[in-house]
């Protein structure tokens, strides 16, 4: 029976030298040299493994802390906050749209006083931190970097990364607040203060993680990302800023399938075509800008609630893909991440998938070790194929944004989800332990749960902190940043300010709703 890999392009039974034909060496490049098709820094793994960076965060600041610290403790090497609905939408946790999803998702985090917690004895001069946060991106950060200088950490040294890419949310995330040019607007004044004042901060993860999620095949996610980010490069370079200023901080962040050749060919033509647009359509100088770094997730949609110990599987064999294909950040699932969150032995066993991969394998022995091999170039150059085609499509409804706005990325990654459906009911597409290997009965799985009572306690910490702080310096504070949204000035100063004076999430995205409206997407008009 023909085989297809995931992005539908027919799989050789048998690849031979045929196959390479006229292959140019150039296309590869030495690892660290240009185009990065081998990985971004000539050693690789040899000289440094990948950051182990496990997603974490539930109910309060003060419980996440405490995951975060034990996470440390086993070894994870980089920080990754996840934030509750409310906060990722910019509303307090006492707001009437807040109510039953505070700390659920992730972390409650309203003020200052929070985002205190969230850090308490953890060095932040030291780790680096990722935050999943995207239209209120430029909040959290400026939190972050207020606890940072309380502890005496110079803002130059901070490093870390905000998700900060809300043209994907409104392609498959969700949370987006205002529309896509205030949000560009936003996007490109954070980048530039990060140059002037975080440079080392990686001031997006422009991701395609939640595109796969959302059911896009490997060709589609890499093309709906990367489009992502011209858009973005597009909207700093017309805001004033120059290309070689922000492009060596752009990150990228993708999924890593169980299938596994496909998937090291995908992270490998990604570099390549990046590298190409950033040298040839922007005119960058400066090789980091033309580096794609990213980091990966294990793809969650595989994961099953059936027999979830299979997970573990699952997740080692994409955690593999995800290292043979070069990426500088992992998180691996946990195994119960199907059924709730993740417990803390789960979350620790998925730590350990990577530590097993990086010291008790060879693979981190040698870099990029596919290189070379019959399949992994054929499809390296397939999908580079299939991927610009894809993007040529995007740049042909006048870029990221004019497609999104006619859904045309959504439409597309709905239809090949709507497939993969068809494909696991009719048995077509095997699933262990779901539509083959099935049990009669399941053994029961205890799952972690969030106590509803946090959202009560977090509204008590909400008035108590209205009540002593100074009102009219919040309110003043607020006018400043409204001022600067109505106008041209970045507004991440005044909001860095109105933060300070304990100014709230929610009132400091309420100001910017207010002068930027909200976006409301195509399909619900
Ligand atoms: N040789 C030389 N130098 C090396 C090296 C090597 N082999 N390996 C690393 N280094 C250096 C780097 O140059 C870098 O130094 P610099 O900052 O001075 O340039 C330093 O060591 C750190 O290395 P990396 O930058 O490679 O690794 P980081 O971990 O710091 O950064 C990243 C990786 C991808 C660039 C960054 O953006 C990142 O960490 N992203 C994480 C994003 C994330 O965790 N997202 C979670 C999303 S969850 C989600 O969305 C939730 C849900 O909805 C699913």
């Amino acid at each position: 029976m023909e085989r297809f890999t995931e992005s539908g392009m027919p799989f050789a039974p048998v690849y031979g030298p045929e196959d390479l034909a006229g292959f140019d060496p150039a296309r590869l490049g030495a690892p660290g040299e240009f185009p990065y098709t081998r990985g971004v820094y000539p050693g690789m793994y040899t000289q440094r493994p990948w950051t182990m960076r496990q997603y974490a965060g539930f109910g309060t600041a003060q419980q996440s802390n405490e995951r975060y610290r034990e996470l440390i403790e086993a070894g994870t090497t980089g920080l990754s906050v996840a934030f509750d609905l409310p906060t990722q939408m910019g509303y307090d946790s006492d707001a009437p749209l807040a109510h039953g999803e505070v700390g659920k998702v992730g972390v409650a985090i309203d003020s200052l006083q929070d985002m205190r917690l969230l850090f308490d004895r953890i060095p932040l001069g030291e780790v680096s931190t990722s935050m999943t946060i995207n239209a209120p991106a430029a909040v959290l950060l400026l939190l972050y970097q207020l606890v940072a200088e309380e502890q005496g950490v110079d803002p130059a040294r901070l490093t870390g990364t905000i998700q900060n890419d809300v043209l994907k949310e409104y392609i498959a995330r969700g949370t987006y607040i205002y529309p896509p040019a205030a949000s560009l607007r936003l996007v490109s004044d954070t980048f530039a203060y990060c140059n002037q004042v975080l440079p080392r901060w990686n001031t997006i993860s422009i991701s395609g993680y939640h595109m796969a999620e959302a059911g896009a095949h490997p060709a589609q996610e890499i093309a709906f990302t990367l489009a992502d980010g011209i858009a973005y490069v597009e909207a700093a370079i017309k805001a004033g800023l120059a290309v070689d200023d922000f492009a060596p901080r752009l990150s990228f962040f993708f999924v890593s399938r169980t299938t596994l050749l496909e998937e090291v060919a995908k992270f490998r033509a990604a570099r390549r075509i990046w590298a190409t647009i950033m040298r040839d359509r922007f005119g960058a100088q400066n090789p980091k800008s033309m580096m794609l770094r990213f980091h990966t997730q294990t793809a969650g949609v595989q994961l099953t609630a059936q027999q979830p110990e299979v997970n573990m599987v699952r997740v080692a064999v994409q955690a593999l893909a995800a290292v043979f294909g070069g990426t500088q950040s992992l998180h691996t699932n946990s195994f119960d991440e199907a059924i709730a969150l993740p417990t803390q032995k789960a979350a620790r066993l998925a730590l350990r998938t990577q530590q097993v991969i990086a010291y008790e394998t060879d693979v981190t022995a040698t870099v990029d070790p596919f290189a070379g091999s019959y399949v992994i170039e054929s499809l390296t150059d397939d999908l580079e194929a299939h991927i610009l085609e894809l993007m040529q499509a995007v740049d042909d409804r006048g870029g990221a944004v004019a497609a999104i706005e006619e859904n045309y990325q959504k439409n597309e990654i709905e239809q090949t989800a709507y497939a993969t459906a068809q494909q696991i009911d009719s048995g077509d597409r095997v699933v262990v332990g779901v539509n083959r290997f099935a049990l009669d009965a399941e053994e029961p799985y205890e799952p972690l749960r969030v106590d509803p009572a946090i959202e009560q306690e977090q509204a008590q910490r909400l008035a108590g902190l209205r009540r002593h702080r100074d009102d009219a310096a919040v309110r003043k504070s607020l006018d400043q940043l409204r001022d600067a949204a109505t106008g041209d000035k970045n507004v991440l100063y005044p909001m860095k300010d109105a933060l300070r004076a304990l100014a709230t999430v929610g009132e400091v995205c309420d100001t910017l709703r207010d002068v930027w409206g909200r976006y409301v997407p195509p399909d619900s008009l």
